[in-house]
């Protein structure tokens, strides 16, 4: 077996979030950070119609249906194929296509969405650099789809990398909207770049 696989199952055996996602009906343990930012935040409040970015294998989308009234549905997207979960459309694409933006477009079905949140995280290359262009590249993709389906007070949930743009990307969201606040759940490991910052009352 591969060094890195090792280390991976070794971290999956000792991490207590990986742990109690195994016990759950939670799909990955991914859950517990859109759980903590949504026990803090309370991001589904008024959220009725939701779009899920960078989906599979479906963790977020199973949260998020859990918390719609009876009208509410979630929208998601992944490049990878996802398994059905209840309340949920799941588009298959690469987010990087104007064909798929333009499919969860189609799937608000002329709505607006009160809420779209994003994990997608491209595929590590171990070139820093690279990694973080290819990230910031998703994050702006995410920011444009928001500006095209987030209703005026909507809100949007996004996965950065602390690195080169991140700054810049977060101007551009004060811009848009009423307020702008970082979140590190404690899900998040602490050796890992990746942050969630939370953008509220998107007022264009
Ligand atoms: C951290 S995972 C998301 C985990 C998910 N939030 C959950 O709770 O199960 C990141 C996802 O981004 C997806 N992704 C990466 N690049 C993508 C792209 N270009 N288009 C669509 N999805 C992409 C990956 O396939 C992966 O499933």
């Amino acid at each position: 077996m591969a060094k890195s696989n090792k280390s991976w199952i070794h971290r999956q055996d000792k991490d207590p979030y990986a742990k109690k996602a195994r016990g759950s009906h939670f799909r990955s343990r991914a859950v517990y950070k859109l759980s903590e930012i949504d026990k803090k935040d309370r991001l589904f409040r008024t959220a009725q119609t939701i779009i899920d970015i960078g989906a599979s294998p479906g963790s977020w989308s199973q949260y998020a249906s859990e918390q719609l009234g009876p009208q509410g549905r979630v929208i998601a997207v992944d490049i990878l194929p996802m398994q059905p979960i209840d309340k949920v459309s799941f588009i298959k694409g690469d987010f990087t296509e104007d064909q798929v933006m333009r499919a969860c477009m189609a799937g608000l079905a002329g709505a607006q969405a009160d809420l779209v949140i994003s994990d997608i995280a491209p595929n590590l290359s171990g070139v820093k650099t690279r990694d973080q262009a290819c990230s910031m590249y998703l994050a702006e993709l995410v920011l444009d789809f928001a500006d095209e389906a987030l209703k005026q007070g909507g809100d949007l949930l996004v996965k950065l990398f602390q690195g080169e743009g991140t700054d810049q990307y977060k101007k551009e969201l004060n811009k848009r909207f009423q307020k702008v606040m970082v979140r590190k759940p404690q899900a998040s490991r602490d050796s890992s770049r990746e942050f969630y910052v939370l953008a509220r009352g998107y007022q264009v």
